[in-house]
């Protein structure tokens, strides 16, 4: 599948529920959140229905997102018959972590991931302060998160990212302790910029930090990093090495990098079925509606395709974008 843009779409993320046991401030709402009602959230069967007939069109890549994916039960044999849809070759999951160490059926959600045929774990990972951790997430899981990083690698997970997301008058104290825990676990860490998903207000002055920003205040500790312009993952990330360790770290401009979306390889698939062909655009598209009105397989792929015909060129975050969907119901 081609857009507009000759973007190549192969990847596809699911978030399959909007539900979170934490709170992060750039993600949730302030007030009181409704989640969405039972019924409106997709089953999986109707989830698996997309995947298999967005695999026939060329999706290879399936992330499974939330909410807090971990929160809603089953995901582990989910994932598994994700792994069966002919055509996907690589699973990963973006969770929080903090249930990712909980035993179920004898063993660790992350091994349950592992033996389903998730290859790929990011965790998110702001702070390595309890204290800190828990402003930030209203949550004082960090040692369950940390409990769930140590589960992921003796599950055996292929690869293990953290995402910090950059938060000015905050990030700064972490730049060191998280490079060198993530040394540590040999995972990949990446600091990302914050966009104005949730609330407008989050990306404010006081608030933002810049990739460039981050790079400089880690070269003040480590001396200067080298780029790794071949090194790639399958997102936006710009990837370097600490000379002295090889350690790589990547940074995702999401607001200052203007070639951004240029790779641009995705949609998104909310938990209440609607498809979306950018996280930073209003646009979005019922699959739920055709699904459970009885559409055919065709029907569906069309459905698919004009999505794909409505991807923007770019996403709109640095223009006029007022979130209309908190990031907690988009997936991140
Ligand atoms: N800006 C940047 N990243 C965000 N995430 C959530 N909200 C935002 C935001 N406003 C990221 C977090 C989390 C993932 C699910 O999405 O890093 O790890
Ligand atoms: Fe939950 Fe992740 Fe959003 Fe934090 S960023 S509230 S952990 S979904």
């Amino acid at each position: 599948m081609e857009d507009a843009f000759g973007h190549q779409i192969s990847y596809l993320r699911v978030s399959v529920t909007d539900r979170c046991n934490e709170r992060c401030r750039y993600c949730m709402p302030e007030e009181e959140q409704a989640w969405f009602p039972k019924e409106e959230v997709l089953s999986y069967e109707e989830m698996l229905r997309v995947l298999r007939v967005g695999a026939g069109l060329g999706i290879k890549k399936v992330r499974v997102t939330g909410g807090e994916p971990l929160t809603r039960p089953g995901v582990a044999d989910f994932c598994a018959q994700i792994a069966a849809i002919p055509g996907i070759e690589q699973i990963g999951i973006s969770t929080n972590g903090t249930l990712l160490s909980k035993e179920e059926q004898g063993e660790t959600i992350a091994a349950r991931l592992v033996k389903a045929g998730v290859q790929s774990a990011n965790v998110s990972l702001d702070s390595l302060d309890r204290a800190a951790y828990q402003r930030s997430t209203s949550r004082d899981l960090l040692p369950k998160v940390l409990d769930g990083i140590d589960a992921a690698i003796d599950a055996g997970f292929r690869s293990i990212r953290l995402n910090c997301v950059l938060m000015k008058n905050q990030t700064e104290r972490e730049f060191v302790p998280l490079i060198d825990y993530a040394r540590s676990k040999d995972a990949l860490l990446r600091f990302i910029e914050l966009m104005p998903v949730s609330t407008q207000d989050v990306l404010s002055e006081a608030n933002f930090l810049s990739t460039s920003h981050a790079k400089q205040m880690v070269e003040q500790h480590y001396g200067p990093l080298t780029p790794l312009p071949d090194f790639k993952t399958n997102g936006p990330a710009t990837y370097y090495a600490i000379p002295a360790t090889g350690q790589k770290i990547g940074f995702i401009g999401a607001m200052t990098n203007l070639h951004f979306c240029e790779n641009c390889n995705k949609l998104r698939l909310t938990s209440d079925g609607k498809l979306r062909p950018c996280l930073g655009s209003y646009l979005e598209f019922d699959l739920r509606e055709a699904l459970r009105a009885g559409c055919s397989d065709e029907e569906l792929a069309t459905l698919i395709h004009n999505v794909v015909a409505r991807k923007p060129k770019e996403h709109d975050f640095r223009d006029n974008y007022q979130p209309n969907r908190k990031m907690i119901a988009i997936g991140g």
